[in-house]
């Protein structure tokens, strides 16, 4: 009898920064795993093309175009979605940006927004979710954090800051809301190849650092980050709280 353990029948989701990347396999994983899944961006007609092929292979996917930077826009679609469906289970907290320049070149308008959309819409979002989760004694927040949230390399002061607070964040979060029903946990990947990292990924002598850097030796590919966003959402989960999860290839583990 194969166990139940990461089943998400039931489940509804909310995944940010879903149109592409690694928001898009964590929702993809997810629905794989029984759940409905609400996958957000910022342009509705991009998120429609990433949800066509979830529904063509029969997952439960529905869009919210919303830009998570406007708070108030993002705190009611989150209102709305769980009136709609009458519960919201999951969030994962995982749009985000980057922005890459040495410091003298940073603006103090860079900074912001990187903090705004990296960290401060994140608890915007957890705390908009966590209202309706609190009301049913059950939910997960995942934060997609970065190996970033515990190392740091230069010229990506406000990325390496923001997924600092993020993990930060998970721990407070989940110190208030564990004893409601609610987890809190954050998922820190390692270096994926996706659009975000197009640029370093362009980069050759980059390329073979993370490769060197890395125990596994070599950049890891998106759909392998669903299985933790699974793992921390479904009842296998059920204990785990607080916890950064690396998907790293033991990246943040060696020297
Ligand atoms: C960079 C990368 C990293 C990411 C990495 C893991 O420029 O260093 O964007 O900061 O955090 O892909 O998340």
């Amino acid at each position: 009898m194969p166990s139940d353990l990461f089943s998400l029948a039931g489940r509804v989701a909310l995944v940010t920064g879903a149109s592409r990347g690694l928001g898009l396999a964590m929702a993809e994983a997810l629905a794989q795993h029984g759940a409905h899944v609400v996958i957000n961006g910022r342009d509705a007609a991009t998120l429609e093309t990433a949800a066509a092929p979830m529904r063509a292979a029969g997952l439960s996917v529905e869009t919210l175009a919303v830009d998570v930077g406007d708070v108030p826009a993002t705190q009611a679609a989150i209102d709305a979605l769980a009136a709609k469906h009458g519960r919201l289970d999951i969030l994962i907290c995982n749009a985000g940006i980057q922005h890459r320049k040495p410091l003298p070149e940073w603006q103090m308008q860079d900074w912001e927004r990187i903090i705004h959309i990296n960290l401060s819409a994140c608890f915007a979002m957890a705390q908009a979710a966590a209202r309706h989760m609190v009301a049913r004694k059950h939910g997960r927040i995942i934060m997609t954090g970065s190996v970033m949230s515990v190392l740091a390399r230069p010229t990506v002061h406000g990325y390496v800051a923001a997924k600092s607070g993020l993990w930060g964040l998970t721990r407070s979060l989940a110190a208030e809301l564990g004893q409601q029903g609610v987890t809190v946990n954050c998922i820190a990947p390692g270096f994926f190849k996706t659009e975000m990292n197009e640029a370093i990924l362009a980069n050759p002598e980059f390329v073979a650092w993370v490769e060197g850097r890395t125990p596994l030796k070599r950049w890891a590919e998106p759909r392998e980050i669903g299985g933790a966003a699974v793992f921390l959402a479904a009842d296998a989960g059920s204990y785990v709280n607080g916890h950064l999860l690396a998907v790293d290839g033991g990246m943040i583990s060696v020297v």
